[in-house]
């Protein structure tokens, strides 16, 4: 289970309990876990409604895409690809002979051909994602794709090639899925894309490269069992959501910087970041949300962090568990680095993480510690759903609907509106 630690923040006792706060989290907590869940919260009960059809359907889809093809290319962007990016990444899968590619998230033309020079000496099958339907990097990309399929494979075969993953009836895609006759999954109204994980948008892809899906929905539904819980002391996405309020409101700090020693953790915090700027950036509210990647950027960002502008407190993720080490074994007494005699590099790291702890904490940097055994398939959808459910409870705390994102809708139809005029 994950733990959260704030010993390194102001966070009293006196405060969590207070007549305030409590109210507060009622209201949130009922918010999140209302009969209604046209407001966006279709995710918070997902982990125990999936049937194991649901999943065995997914499932056997991945294994027919598998026999298919050696190139997956999968294209979305934002909630419609991050969650499946970061479980790739960090659950790294050797053994599969399908290679899972993530295109769509730009208008970089190389970045395209180079995916297509790619696919054309391979087999290939495609999954576009969209909720809406209407996205202008999703469409651009699968325009071009669409157009590569139907080239490279005769009607019948690229028909059978390419998955769709969007609304059940509305939006461009729909429509382009029902004339082409494409194979194609539903997202649902209740679920916005960045808390679609646990639909076909994440568990496709996920299973597709090699990634068991139950088990990630085990983590999940392990962490729906106590996120569940309106007890903050029950309930760590419930404290964790309440400290960054907190330092937000009483220390005043308004950037949060996520940190990790686990290289294994980029991707997952691009996922993170979006989930939190996304859903709580809005109404002239919200912390700004930043990663670090330890130790490299200690070298860097490490020096603003501890002397620069008072403005941050830092989120460490500490994975206690690591997939490899190595002992440095016996060091001679002349050696510049003989104070690390018989130490492996994972004591170092530990020592490492320490020493960042205490440094940051004299220089009045609040440091809160998400700590967690090890990465594995449970612990990835453990993860995804505490982040959710911390997400959703920040946002409410700070006023804010988690759930729409009225700036990045702003921003496609000002785009579409620039383009038809030229
Ligand atoms: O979380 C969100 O809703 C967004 O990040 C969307 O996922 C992103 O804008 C892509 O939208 P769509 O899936 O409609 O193409």
């Amino acid at each position: 289970m994950i733990t959260v630690n704030t010993g390194g923040t102001k966070l009293t006792e006196k405060y969590i309990l207070s007549g305030k706060i409590q109210k507060k989290l009622r209201t949130a907590h009922d918010l999140l876990h209302g009969f209604d869940k046209s407001g966006g919260t279709g995710w918070v009960e997902l982990p125990s409604e999936i049937t194991k059809t649901e999943l065995t359907t997914i499932k056997d889809y991945a294994k027919s895409i598998q026999d298919m093809c050696e190139l997956f290319i999968v294209i979305g962007i934002g909630g419609s690809y991050a969650g499946a990016n970061a479980g790739l990444e960090m659950l790294k899968k050797g053994n599969v002979k399908t290679e899972v590619i993530f295109l769509g998230t730009s208008f970089n033309a190389k970045e395209i051909q180079k995916a297509l020079e790619q696919a054309k000496t391979k087999d290939v099958c495609v999954n576009v994602i969209s909720k809406s339907g209407e996205t202008t990097e999703t469409a651009v990309t699968f325009h071009i794709l669409e157009d590569f399929m139907k080239k490279k494979y005769k009607k019948g075969e690229y028909r059978k090639r390419i998955f769709v993953t969007t609304d059940y009836e509305k939006g461009s895609l729909r429509e382009v899925a029902t004339k082409e006759g494409y194979t194609s999954f539903v997202i649902p109204r209740t679920i916005g894309g960045r808390y679609s994980v646990f639909t076909p948008v994440g568990l496709l892809p996920l299973a597709v490269g090699g990634i068991n899906i139950e088990k990630v929905i085990q983590g999940a539904k392990q962490a729906q069992g106590y996120c569940s819980e309106l007890d903050v002391m029950q309930n760590p996405a419930y404290k964790y959501a309440l400290t960054r309020y907190f330092i937000h409101t009483k220390c005043k700090k308004h950037l949060e910087v996520v940190a990790s020693f686990d290289g294994r953790t980029k991707a997952f915090f691009e996922w993170f970041k979006q989930l939190f700027a996304e859903s709580e950036g809005k109404d002239g509210k919200g912390l700004y949300v930043a990663s670090l990647n330890y130790s490299t950027d200690l070298h860097s960002f490490g020096q603003f962090v501890q002397e620069g502008s008072p403005i941050l407190f830092e989120t460490i993720i500490d994975i206690k568990k690591q997939n490899a080490d190595i002992s440095l074994g016996k060091i001679k007494d002349s050696s510049p680095i003989a104070y690390l005699n018989g130490k492996s590099l994972v004591e170092i790291e530990r020592a490492t993480l320490n020493g960042v702890m205490e440094a940051h904490r004299q220089a009045g940097v609040p440091v809160v510690v998400i700590e967690m055994e090890e990465i594995t398939e449970e612990s990835f959808g453990e993860m995804l759903y505490f982040f959710m459910a911390a997400c959703g409870m920040s946002a409410y705390l700070l006023g804010v609907n988690p759930f729409n994102q009225p700036g990045v809708e702003a921003y496609k139809q000002k785009t579409r509106e620039i383009l038809k005029q030229n």
